[in-house]
């Protein structure tokens, strides 16, 4: 009977568009590569998502450059030195990464290396980063260099401070004064009017100092400032997507773009999907990702494939029966 292949046809056709919406979770595949499926050793610093390495961000639908872990936690390793580059250019060595506190310890290369320190630039991170300075951990001591005090200027130099007499130390600034104080210890005073340069730098958290002690402006600054500083990355930062990702029975890892966007769950059978991936460890072929399989529904999408097709064939079924 004609009609009944008809009906019969329509239903297997509605099958299959309904089939192809339940794939829709999946996006494509990735460069595997990408994601830090084992810890990363560089020197003695294991890496592991959600940090990255920065050489390996790769498109992700159609997003260049993306990355398999969260913004601002690229590392370069260069010649067995894990490097953080927190504004794109100033290189941070790291020391230590704890995924239980989700602190990363780092230090400023040039001042580790140097006995009597100078600063030259401020610590800026990115508004895209996750990272942030723990207050818990971090105070801050100001670098004040080529100052001097006219007579007429009205800022007399505070008597509370002391010069920088660090043997070697060269601010640049012949014949004037430098400074280095902790920031509770900082004199009242105009000190951009007073200063060539001024430089806020991160330090852990140490005793307290006098700033004109006699040991803290000649060893006793390089020694705080080597100790380096911590930052943590802020999970709260993490979008509802990213953390069904990440979930205890999926085994995601979130990609992120380069404006900070969240692009979608890397799976590890090379898919990508837009929240989760299933709690197996991926066997394409076999089908054992769940949305490696096209006719897999989620029990959503199977309700609404049901309803879908019961309803229009249901309609179809009378269509039919008027001709
Ligand atoms: C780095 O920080 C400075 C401000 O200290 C800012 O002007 C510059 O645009 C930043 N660079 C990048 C790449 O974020
Ligand atoms: C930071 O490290 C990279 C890789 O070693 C290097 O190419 C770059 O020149 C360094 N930047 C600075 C400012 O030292
Ligand atoms: C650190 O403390 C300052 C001032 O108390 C506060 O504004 C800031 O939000 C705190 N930062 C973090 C990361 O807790
Ligand atoms: C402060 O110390 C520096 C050396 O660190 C020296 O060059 C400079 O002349 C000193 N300034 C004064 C005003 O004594
Ligand atoms: C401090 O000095 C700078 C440079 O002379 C000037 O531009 C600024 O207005 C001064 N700030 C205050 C609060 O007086
Ligand atoms: C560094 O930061 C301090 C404090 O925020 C600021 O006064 C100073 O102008 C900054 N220096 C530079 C070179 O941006
Ligand atoms: C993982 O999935 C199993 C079966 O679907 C479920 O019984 C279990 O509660 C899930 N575990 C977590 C931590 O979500
Ligand atoms: C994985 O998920 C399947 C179905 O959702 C469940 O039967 C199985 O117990 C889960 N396995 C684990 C290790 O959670
Ligand atoms: C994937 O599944 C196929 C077919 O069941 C099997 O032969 C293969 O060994 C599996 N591979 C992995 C890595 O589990």
């Amino acid at each position: 009977m004609p009609l009944l292949i008809c009906h019969r046809l329509l239903l297997l056709l509605l099958l299959l568009v309904a089939a192809s919406h339940g794939d829709s979770s999946d996006d494509g595949a990735y460069d595997t590569s990408m994601c830090l499926n084992q810890a990363y050793t560089c020197g003695d610093v294991s890496i592991s998502y959600p940090f990255y390495l920065a050489g390996e961000t790769k498109d992700v639908k159609g997003y260049a450059n993306s990355y398999c872990g969260y913004p601002g936690l690229g590392i370069l390793c260069d010649d067995d030195k894990p490097i953080l580059q927190l504004n794109g250019t100033e290189n941070y060595t790291v020391k230590n990464i704890d995924g239980t506190s989700a602190t990363v310890s780092l230090a400023d290369p040039e001042v580790v290396g140097s006995s009597c320190p100078k600063v030259d630039h401020n610590v800026t991170i990115p508004p895209v980063s996750w990272l942030d300075f723990p207050n818990s951990t971090v105070d801050y001591i100001f670098f004040y260099l080529g100052c001097y005090f006219p007579d007429n200027s009205g800022f007399v130099k505070p008597p509370a401070i002391g010069n920088i007499t660090c043997q070697g130390f060269d601010s640049g600034y012949f014949g004037r004064f430098s400074f280095v104080i902790p920031d509770d210890k900082v004199p009242l005073g105009n000190w951009s009017q007073a200063c060539e340069q001024i430089y806020k730098v991160p330090v852990l958290k140490h005793d307290p100092v006098d700033p004109k002690d006699a040991g803290w402006v000649n060893d006793g600054y390089g020694k705080v400032l080597s100790r380096g500083f911590q930052l943590f990355w802020d999970v709260k930062k993490k979008s509802p997507p990213c953390m069904q990702c990440e979930q205890s029975n999926s085994t995601g890892r979130c990609a992120y773009n380069q404006a900070g966007g969240f692009i979608g769950c890397l799976c590890s059978n090379g898919r990508v999907s837009d929240k989760e991936c299933g709690n197996s460890t991926g066997n394409a072929t076999a089908g054992a990702g769940t949305h490696a399989q096209p006719f897999y529904f989620s029990n959503i999408e199977r309700r609404e494939v049901v309803i879908f097709v019961s309803f229009t064939s249901y309609v179809g079924f009378f269509l039919l029966r008027l001709f």
